[in-house]
C-alpha cells in the first residue's frame, strides 16, 4: 500500500490536503514525512491518550518521608557510599534538556539561560561545574554525563557545550541523544500540518527518555563503560544538585532500582505532582494536573498534606532498571497546546489559545515496575527552584554564534 492508501485508510487524509499545490520536491518531503509517522497506530495512540486516567488512586496511601528517607538524617553513610560510587566511575548522570521551555519564552534551550548570578553562569555551566566538584570530592573516578536533547534543542544545545570547552569536563565525558518526537493532533484526533509540506511534531515529553536511550545504544554505552546507576535530572532546576552523593548513596544502601527525591508540598495548588502507593503497593507520581481536589487538599491530623511527597523529577535507576523498562509502551498523557499550524486556505496561523493537543509520556511512569523503590525528602530551599516562566527574556551567556539562533 501507499503512504497515500495507508494514511486515507487510518482517517488522517487532511495531511495531504495541499498536496497537488506543491512543488515536486516539497511534495516528496511531504510523503516522506508522513510516511515516517506511525500511520496505523495513531488512532489507537490518540484514543488512548483521551481515556488514560492515570493511577488507580482508589485505596491510594500517601508515601511520605516518615516511611522512607530524609537526607538531614544521613550520618554520612550515604554521602560515603555515593561518594564509593563515583570514584568506580559505576554513576552516570542524565540530563533532561528536550523541553522546548515554551513558557519561559526565549528561543534557545533553557540549559543555556542566565539566571541572573554575579558570575552570569548559565544552567549548563553551573550544573557541569557541579559535577566536576563531585568527582573532585570522590578524588578519583569519572562520572559520564548524557545529555538528551530533542529534535528543537539538539543543535544548540551541542554547539554551546563545544562553545565553552564542555564547562571544564573532558569532550569524551559528554555525550548528547536526541528523544523521539510525536505528532500533534487536533482535538478530534487529526494530525496537524505544521505548514503545507509539513507534519506538526512536538517532542514525546520527558518520558521519551527510556526510547530515546534504547534506540540510541545509551543503555549498551553504559554497560560497556561498566556503570551501573545513573541520577537523572531535569535541565530547569536551578538549585539542583547533580550527581548527589547522598541521595544516589541512599538509593544504593537500600539496594533500590529506583528512586525519588520529594520536597514537601505545602499548599494543595502547588504544580507538582506527589507519589503514592496504590492499594496493591505500587509506587506512583499522581500528576497535578491529573490530582483530584479532594486528594490534594486531604489534610493529616497534623494539618500538613496528605499527600505531600512533591515530584521534583530529579531520580535514581539502575542500568539494569533502565534495560528493563525501556522497552515498554508508556500512557500517553495530553497536552493542550497553542501549535502553530496552516488554516484551510494554507496559511500559517498561531493560535492564542490551545488548538490540539500534544502527546507526552512522562518519565515517572516507569515507577510501577520498580522492585524496590526508595524515596528521599530533602530540602526545598536547598534544592529546588525550578525555573518556568520569564516576563523577560535576556539573552543566553557566552551566547554562540548568532547563525544559531
Ligand atoms: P517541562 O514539562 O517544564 O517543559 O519540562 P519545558 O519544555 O521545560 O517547558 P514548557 O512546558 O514548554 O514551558 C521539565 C523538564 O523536562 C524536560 C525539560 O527539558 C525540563 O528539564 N523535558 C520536557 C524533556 O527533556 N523533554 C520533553 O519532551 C519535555
Amino acid at each position: 500500500m501507499t503512504v497515500r492508501e495507508r494514511v486515507q485508510k487510518a482517517g488522517q487524509e487532511q495531511v495531504f490536503k495541499f498536496f497537488d499545490s506543491l512543488s515536486k520536491a516539497e511534495q516528496d518531503k511531504l510523503e516522506a514525512d508522513v510516511g515516517s509517522l506511525p500511520i496505523e497506530d495513531l488512532e489507537r495512540m490518540f484514543k488512548a491518550s483521551q481515556t488514560y486516567e492515570g493511577p488507580d488512586v482508589a485505596g491510594c496511601k500517601a508515601v511520605n518521608a516518615d516511611r522512607t528517607g530524609v537526607a538531614s538524617k544521613d550520618d554520612g553513610t550515604w554521602f560515603k557510599k555515593g561518594l564509593e560510587l563515583v570514584s568506580e566511575s559505576k554513576l552516570a548522570v542524565v540530563l533532561l534538556a528536550g523541553g522546548q521551555g515554551t513558557r519561559l519564552g526565549v528561543s534557545y534551550p533553557k540549559g543555556m539561560y542566565n539566571i541572573g548570578l554575579p558570575s552570569g553562569k548559565s544552567l549548563f555551566q553551573i550544573q557541569a561545574e557541579r559535577l566536576k566538584r563531585v568527582e573532585a570530592l570522590a578524588g578519583k573516578g569519572t562520572i559520564q554525563l548524557y545529555v538528551m536533547t530533542s529534535g528543537p534543542t539538539r543543535a544548540k544545545t551541542e554547539a554551546f557545550f563545544k562553545a565553552n570547552n564542555f564547562f571544564g569536563l573532558k569532550a569524551c565525558q559528554v555525550r548528547f541523544f536526541n528523544q523521539g518526537t510525536l505528532p500533534c493532533f487536533s482535538f478530534e484526533g487529526k494530525v496537524l500540518l505544521q505548514n503545507k509540506s509539513t507534519v506538526a511534531r512536538a517532542p514525546d515529553g520527558n518520558g521519551g527518555i527510556y526510547l530515546g536511550l534504547k534506540n540510541e545504544g545509551i543503555i549498551e554505552d553504559m554497560k560497556a563503560k561498566g556503570i551501573t546507576s545513573c541520577h537523572f535530572y531535569c535541565v530547569d532546576n536551578s538549585l539542583v544538585k547533580v550527581a548527589d552523593p547522598t541521595f544516589v548513596g541512599f538509593c544504593a544502601t537500600l539496594d533500590a532500582d529506583c528512586g525519588n527525591k520529594s520536597v514537601v508540598k505545602t499548599i494543595p495548588t502547588e504544580s507538582v505532582g506527589v507519589v503514592v502507593q496504590d492499594a496493591q503497593g505500587v509506587h506512583h507520581v499522581v500528576e497535578y494536573s491529573e490530582l483530584s481536589t479532594e486528594m490534594a487538599e486531604k489534610r493529616d491530623e497534623d494539618k500538613q498534606l496528605t499527600f505531600r511527597a512533591g515530584n521534583i523529577c530529579n531520580h535514581y535507576f539502575t542500568v539494569e532498571f533502565l534495560e528493563k523498562v525501556c522497552s515498554l509502551e508508556l500512557p500517553y498523557h495530553v497536552a493542550k497546546k497553542k501549535i502553530p499550524t496552516v488554516n484551510d486556505d494554507g496559511e500559517l496561523i498561531k493560535p492564542e489559545t490551545p488548538n490540539g493537543i500534544k502527546l507526552e509520556k512522562f518519565i515517572f511512569d516507569v515507577f510501577a515496575f520498580a522492585k524496590k523503590f526508595a524515596l528521599l525528602e530533602v530540602d526545598r530551599e536547598d534544592e529546588f527552584s525550578p525555573l518556568k516562566n520569564s516576563d523577560k527574556a535576556p539573552r543566553a551567556q557566552n551566547m554562540i554564534q548568532d547563525t544559531l539562533e
